[in-house]
């Protein structure tokens, strides 16, 4: 039997794809350092799932790991995600999400591993010179995690011109957010940092207040405008690349977000009207790092992949608060 691993697979956007790919009856090998991940996050009365723990930069571990089991795609979600951290900490941010995806896919060729599924980001776009960004949009990053995020990308594309077995897909999300609509996984990451996870723990009184990083951007009302997009829809949108990348054996990139954009401030609106808690705002300084507007243009999956998103912009505050008010771990 061909097994999917999937690294990072304890963490929030892993552990959405580990859900996903159960419910098709796909067995996982599931690696994870346990740095941000959960073992709470991973089902336990699953047969098609094996959990072992381990960093993704350990070569030996690897190794082993190819040898022990006959694995056909490697997915890859143990990135660190965070543009303001980045920004502070940029040698960790090329150690881990750069080097150590080298040593992966060097470990994957030696095995004979040719199918790849990484997640980028829109953070790799830099300044967008669009309303709506897609995949033709220059990759000018502004930040070192967009950076980080873009050399694999290059890395992944002459990897597939130079070795012609290996094929990839990239996907770049926009804002992810929300969770598990069955309420049983979801983002658990301390202290958050997101928008909606923060905004979350402000309407359930952890917080004392949310502060919105800056007013003064060129937007109608000068907070940043994102394009959020529920990770179920995200987890889903893998599930068709995998399928469409193993079916075709070609290789692409997609755009994944929902076409709109969405302010910090109508954010802050929206989710006291669903939490119907009203909570304290300020407004503090810009977070650096910060692009004013990043909206998806989601055609390309829309049409090639069939991708469409089913969860509105409600339905992902309302299950991020579920979550905090219900969360296991
Ligand atoms: N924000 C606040 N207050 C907070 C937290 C966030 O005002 O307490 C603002 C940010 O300044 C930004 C917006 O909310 O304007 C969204 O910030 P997030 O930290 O939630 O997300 P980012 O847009 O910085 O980045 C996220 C992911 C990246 C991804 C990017 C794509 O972390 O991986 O979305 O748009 F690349």
């Amino acid at each position: 039997m061909s097994k999917i691993m999937v690294i990072g697979g304890a963490g929030y956007i892993g552990s959405h794809v580990v859900k996903s790919l159960l419910e098709k009856n796909y067995h996982i090998i599931l690696l994870d350092n346990f740095s941000k991940g959960h073992y709470a996050s991973i089902p336990s009365m699953s047969n098609n799932i094996t959990t072992l723990s381990g960093d993704l930069g350990d070569a030996a571990l690897l190794n082993d790991i190819f040898l022990q089991h006959k694995i056909t795609v490697v997915m890859h979600f143990a990135a660190m995600i965070e543009v303001a951290e980045s920004v502070q900490n940029p040698a960790a941010y090329y150690l881990n999400n750069v080097v150590k995806v080298y040593t992966l896919l060097e470990e994957m060729r030696k095995h004979k591993i040719s199918n790849f599924i990484f997640s980028s980001t829109a953070a790799t776009f830099g300044i967008p010179h669009s309303d709506l960004i897609d995949e033709h949009h220059s990759q000018i990053p502004i930040n070192p995690y967009g950076h980080s995020k873009l050399m694999v990308e290059q890395f992944l594309k002459d990897y597939a011109y130079a070795y012609p077995d290996f094929v990839y897909m990239i996907f770049r999300y926009f804002n992810a957010c929300g969770g598990d609509p069955q309420g049983r996984i979801g983002y658990s990451y301390h202290p958050p940092s997101h928008l909606l996870p923060v905004l979350m723990e402000v309407a359930a009184g952890n917080r004392d207040e949310f502060k919105i990083f800056g007013n003064d951007y060129a937007t109608p009302d000068g907070t940043c405008i994102r394009d959020y997009v529920h990770v179920s829809d995200i987890a889903n949108a893998h599930i068709l690349g995998m399928e469409k990348m193993l079916n075709d054996r070609i290789s692409d990139h997609f755009n994944l977000g929902t076409g709109y954009g969405t302010s910090v401030k109508e954010m802050v609106d929206l989710a006291k009207k669903i939490t119907k808690i009203n909570f304290n705002i300020r407004y503090d300084q810009r977070r650096p790092g910060d692009p004013d507007k990043l909206v998806c243009n989601p055609k390309k999956a829309n049409t090639i992949l069939d991708w469409h998103t089913k969860y509105s912009l409600s339905d992902m505050i309302q299950s991020a608060w579920y979550w905090i008010n219900n969360k296991t771990y």
